[in-house]
Order: structure tokens, then sequence, then C-alpha cells
């Protein structure tokens, strides 16, 4: 049969993911991969949440093992307010709050409920390949916003947003990852926060603002969230266990105000009904417990020193002409081979041949232009994988330079 032919025009718009045909290979034992932005799997506090889980199913088992509310579980909406709150977000309610199948599924049922075909997004260039992969299927008219180490450019922000208005273009959003940009291992400064937030209210804008990674910082850097410097209820918030505990969980959640947390409900309703009620009473079990709040501090610790490790392997090995971003937290370094590699090509030959994985940076641009970036994450692999893992990748890439 020609199932190509029985295919909606939404599906002919989605793409498969750089990362997730990684972590196939991610698993296999000789390769060495800085492929997913996956958590230390030696250090996921397996005792603690086999010891929560086991409490769970039988303290809370006869709603923790059906279906729950699409919102979400109360006693974990209660705690991720809690939580939101130390770090100054305040919302009403858990009227303005949805728990979420992993905050993917947010940028999933997000990119639902506002995009039409041409409305124009922006994003930081480069962002997450998988928020672009999640807009596309909607064939929005995607726009990227150059970044420095202090985050999107905002000038030129502004100006996109005028040229786009002088040319009567629905503008949609503004999609960015402030602090601890995934890829770049960049943070928005302070000046940029508040310029970001001037211009959506000059213009009227909406912000998703996405934060995996807040959570793991290295160097003093701002941190205030957007959305808790929005008096304009213009700022929707997403966060995640996913980097925190583990995303195995796959709990995230969405705060904003009501009426599209509301939309993003309905569109839930019918993607999942509502996220595993017993990974929910999981995650809430760790916030209240406070083996979040113990494991943490620990984690942090160890990626710093993975991230040390990553900087000066690739200090020792990468030829000349190559550069890379220090990030001030997070989990990956963005790197950019010599002019004149792609890394897109030589991606296949790294894993086959020197058994190494990383993401090309490639697919984290809109306009897919930069040819030699790669993602490298410095979480999951070892700190002997990591320096054998940049020993062979610096091989590759000469072999291509020669
Ligand atoms: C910026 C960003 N947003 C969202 C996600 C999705 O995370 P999850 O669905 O596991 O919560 C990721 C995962 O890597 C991410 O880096």
């Amino acid at each position: 049969m020609n199932y190509e032919k029985l295919f909606s025009k939404t599906a002919g718009h989605m793409r498969p993911s750089e990362i997730r045909r990684l972590l196939r290979w991610a698993t296999q034992k000789d390769i060495i991969s800085f492929g997913g932005g996956i958590p230390d799997p030696k250090n996921i506090p397996k005792e603690d949440l086999a010891e929560i889980t086991k409490r769970v199913i039988l303290e809370y088992g006869e709603e923790a093992l059906i279906y729950g509310p699409t919102r979400g579980n109360n006693i974990l909406l209660e705690e991720v307010i809690k939580f939101m709150g130390k770090n100054g977000i305040k919302v009403k309610g858990v009227e303005e709050l949805v728990i979420l199948t992993g905050s993917q599924q947010g940028l999933d049922l997000w990119a639902r409920v506002l995009l039409n075909p041409g409305d124009i997004v922006f994003v930081e260039a480069p962002t997450y390949l998988a928020a672009l992969n999640a807009f596309a299927p909607y064939q929005p008219n995607i726009i990227g916003i150059p970044l420095d180490d202090n985050g999107m450019k905002t000038d030129i922000l502004e100006e996109k947003i005028k040229e786009n208005i002088r040319r009567k273009r629905k503008i949609k959003f503004i999609y960015t990852i402030p602090t601890c940009q995934n890829p770049s291992g960049y943070s928005m400064s302070l000046d940029r926060r508040k310029h970001l937030m001037e211009i959506a209210s000059k213009y009227d804008l909406l912000i998703l603002e996405d934060d995996p990674y807040s959570y793991f910082l290295y160097e003093k850097v701002e941190t205030t969230p957007l959305k808790a410097m929005d008096n304009e209820d213009r700022v929707v918030f997403m966060s995640t266990f996913s980097k925190m505990i583990a995303p195995g969980l796959r709990v995230g959640w969405m705060a904003g105000n009501e009426k599209i947390i509301e939309k993003i409900i309905l569109a839930k309703e019918v993607a999942d009904l509502c996220t595993s009620p017993l990974s929910q009473y999981i995650a809430a079990e760790a916030l209240k417990t406070g083996l979040l709040e113990k494991h943490l501090p620990r984690i942090r610790e160890i990626y710093r020193e993975k991230r040390d490790v990553m900087m000066s392997s690739l200090e020792t090995y990468m030829p000349n002409g190559s550069k890379w971003v220090k990030p001030v937290g997070g989990m990956f370094i963005f790197a950019w081979a010599p002019e004149g590699v792609d890394t897109e090509l030589i991606a296949q030959k790294a894993i086959e041949k020197y058994k190494v994985a990383y993401v090309p940076g490639r697919s984290f641009y809109p306009d897919k232009s930069v040819r030699n970036a790669m993602r490298l994450n410095f979480t999951y692999p070892s700190k002997e994988q990591i320096v054998e893992g940049v020993r062979r990748l610096s091989q590759v890439i000469k072999e291509e330079m020669r």
C-alpha cells in the first residue's frame, strides 16, 4: 500500500530528531556518547526513588495506579507552586498550572494551540532542536535571533519585530531558554532580560520561557526567571524534573495565564488524558521529603567537575581553529570545528569508526546555516570517557581536515 499518500499535510512537516537518532547509540557499550541531555546514570538517586515508589504504591496506590485529572495531581501542583516560589515565580493558584508528560509535551501542545501556517516565531539561534521540531508541523516562519555571552541579542530581536510588523505578519511568540541555554551554555544578562520584557510589553508579545537547566549552575550568573519579572501576564514558564531527578519519570510543568493553561489542558486531554499519576506522586514525594534539595547540590558538583574535564580535554586535543563556549551551567558544551569541517557529514564516521557520538550543530539553527558546530553533553559519560571521547572526536576532525 502507498501509505505516503495517506499522511496528512501536518505529518509531512514532521522532522526526525537528530538527538533521538543518536540516543539509539548512546546505550551501546562501546560507544562514548556526547549525544542526549541525559543525567549521569550512576548518580540517579535510585535507592531513594525505590523507597519512595514503594511507599507511594502502598499509601496512594488506589489513586496513583488509575487515571488522574488532566491538570495534574493536587499534591504535586501545590509542591510545584512552592518550588517555583523559591525562584521568585508567583502564580495565583493551581488554575495557572498544568503538569506535563515532560516539558517536551508542553512544546507540542503549545504549538498545537497557538500556531497557524506562516505565523512568526522568534527563537534563539541556536536553540533546542526538539522545540524547532515541535513547532515545524504547524508551518510557522521561525526566525533565529543570534546570541552572545549575554544571551539573545535583544536589539536584533526588536529590529526583526519591527520589520515583521511593517510587513503585516502575525507574530505569535518568542521562545527562549534564558538560563543555561541549550545548546549554547550562555545565560541572559539582567539587562537583556529587562530589555526582552520591555520589548514584549511594547509590541504586546507572548513569551514561552523554557527552564530545564537553571538548577545546574557552575558560575555566578543572572538567573531571575522572566516569569518572575512579568507584571503583565505575558510569560508562560516551563520546567521539568527530567534533569533534576530522572527523565524516565516524564514529569514537567507549565505555568501561565489561566486562559492559555485551559487551552493547553484541552489539547492534553486528547493527547494523553493525564501524565502518569504514579510518576507525579513520585515527583511530589521527591519535593516533599527534601530528596531534591539533598540531591541537587551533590549532582551539581559532579557535573561541574565533568564540565571542567571536558573543557581541559578540548584544550588538549582539539585542532587549531576549533572553539567552544565555557557553559555557565547546564549539560552541554557547544563547540565549533575549524571552518570547512561539516560535523553532520562526519557524524556517522565518528560513530562507526571512532565510536564517539555527538549532535551536529546544524539542527539547532532554524535556517540550518552553520555546518561546523556540534553539541557535546558532559553529564552522561564518565570522566574517563569524556577524555577519551574528546580525543577520538579530535581524531575524526583532524582526519577530515587532511
Ligand atoms: C530546552 C529543553 N526543553 C525541553 C526539554 C524536554 O525535556 P523533558 O521533556 O524531558 O522535560 C529539553 C530536554 O532536553 C530541553 O533541553
